[in-house]
């Protein structure tokens, strides 16, 4: 067994690649190692479908593999160097073999030939039916991306629906939701379940970042709950996710951002009107014409009184602020006074992405979730970025691949695995020493079964055969 075990493991090493044994956690590499070891694995046939049943799951969800197709691929190239090593005899499928057989081979020999472990050598498949299943993957592939074109139509039927995110100035000062339950959740993205009945609490202040391999769902379960899509998202929750840049047209990247607070503008725009009429009312007044009375039906009295409801209003908001904060966000994301001023349609996508972000801290919503905020940004801007998200007050979700800006920012992961979420508490390096030991774990648990059936075929030889 140990030497099984050992040329199965350097087959797997081979095969997969050293990058790729390198990347994955160990304990996993040695289970599939293990596994494939077992001399009691059923191979099934040798396109290696037996090993994509077993291990499949396994080998996509731990990134050993990209994508099904990647899989199916490396589980056939298992099999067939399984076969070469002489470690598996597959049953041969009627249409592999490639010579004829024949009933008297070996039959003129003194000794009966040695068994060919080469059984993958020869084409497997014939020509047409490597074209039928070419044919039968296009057309996977067609309609898979056809179902995604029609999940993304209508996430954006969704959004177009939904009011937009702005500034809230909450008059008593709390904020609107704390904690947010999602229980028994699913995320389906063109037919396929990326998240199946997943439960997760968001507790209200806490900063989860959300690992998982590529493709594996992350920006689709985002999405999912921006579009409040998931039962137990609160509808007075605002979520905003950072996805899209900002649109480019002549309004200047400060006050892009600063038009995320509706309320301010509003009211700013109003106490111009009304300075404006008020001016006009004097001027009447002293050439001794007019009403008395402003183009919207207001006299002097009146128009001083909603000012001076509008003043008081934009003191509490501190609206004077908010143009020195608008502005440090932006400098903090790399934009000098002068970037400041041009309009948002001079910026390349990456810097319109930066005013993006820079929108959304200015926010401040109840959920932010930020999808790999650093891919945009210098070190500078990053260094910057996770010292503000240190001290975030409420809730955000970020995916991100750089560790140290994780480590940085969160107080929790939220992993995708399995299609489940499974929550950690702490950093990403405590979540990465949390699972080894909980995949170590795991394989000795493998082992101990391991050495119990073994033990106990032994009992069952000795009871059977008397010896
Ligand atoms: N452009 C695309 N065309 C077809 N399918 C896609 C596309 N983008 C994403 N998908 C599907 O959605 C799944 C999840 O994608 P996504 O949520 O972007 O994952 P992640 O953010 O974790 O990389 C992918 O595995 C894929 O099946
Ligand atoms: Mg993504």
């Amino acid at each position: 067994m140990a030497a099984a075990a050992a040329a199965s493991m350097g087959v797997v090493r081979e095969v997969l690649g050293p990058d790729v044994v390198e990347e994955v956690d160990q304990p996993i590499i040695d289970y599939i190692a293990n596994v494939l070891a077992d001399e009691d694995f059923d191979f099934g046939a040798p396109d290696g479908h037996g090993i994509f049943e077993a291990l499949g799951e396994l080998l996509i969800d731990s990134g050993c593999v990209s994508s099904q197709d990647h899989c199916l691929q490396v589980c056939s190239k298992l099999c067939e160097k399984f076969g070469k090593h002489g470690l598996v005899k597959p049953k041969q499928a009627v249409r592999s073999l490639v010579t004829p057989l024949r009933m008297n081979a070996g039959m003129d020999d003194d000794v009966a030939p040695k068994k060919q472990p080469e059984v993958f050598e020869g084409p497997l498949l014939s020509s047409r039916d490597k074209a039928k299943i070419e044919r039968k993957k296009r057309k996977d592939e067609r309609q898979r991306e056809a179902q995604y074109q029609m999940h993304v139509a209508e996430m954006e039927a969704l959004r177009a629906g939904m009011p937009p995110v702005f500034v809230i100035h909450n008059n008593d000062g709390g904020p609107a939701v704390r904690d947010i339950h999602m229980e028994n959740f699913s995320v389906t993205v063109g037919g396929r379940d990326l998240i199946q009945e997943a439960t997760i609490t968001l507790a209200f202040g806490r900063h989860y970042g959300l690992v998982g391999r590529n493709g594996s769902g992350k920006t689709s379960f985002l999405r999912a709950m921006a579009m409040h899509a998931i039962d137990g998202i609160p509808k007075n929750c605002h979520i905003l996710h950072v996805e899209q840049e900002v649109v480019g047209d002549d309004t200047t990247a400060l006050q892009c951002v600063l038009n995320a607070d509706v309320e301010r503008v509003q009211l700013m725009q109003e106490e111009a009107r009304l300075v404006q009429q008020q001016k006009d009312l004097e001027i009447e007044a002293e050439f001794g014409q007019g009403s008395g009375k402003s183009k919207g039906d207001l006299d002097k009295d009146s128009i001083s009184k909603r000012l001076e409801e509008i003043y008081k209003r934009l003191e509490f908001i501190d609206a004077d602020a908010a143009e020195a904060r608008a502005a440090s966000i932006l400098a903090g994301l790399s934009f000098t006074p002068e970037m400041q001023r041009k309009r948002t349609k001079e910026f390349s996508g990456g810097w319109r992405m930066r005013i993006a972000l820079a929108r959304a801290l200015f926010i401040e919503p109840d959920l932010l979730l930020l999808d790999e905020p650093t891919n945009h940004l210098d070190l500078h801007a990053v260094l910057w970025l996770e010292t503000y998200l240190l001290k975030w007050p409420k809730t955000f979700i970020v995916v991100s691949h750089a560790r140290e800006f994780l480590n940085t920012v969160v107080t929790d992961i939220l992993h995708l695995y399995g299609r489940k979420l499974h929550a950690y508490k702490g950093d990403y390096d405590t979540f990465e020493r949390t699972r080894e030991e909980h995949l170590k774990n795991q394989q000795k648990a493998f082992e101990t079964n391991e050495k119990a059936r073994s033990h106990m075929q032994g009992t069952l030889h000795c009871i059977m055969f008397g010896v």
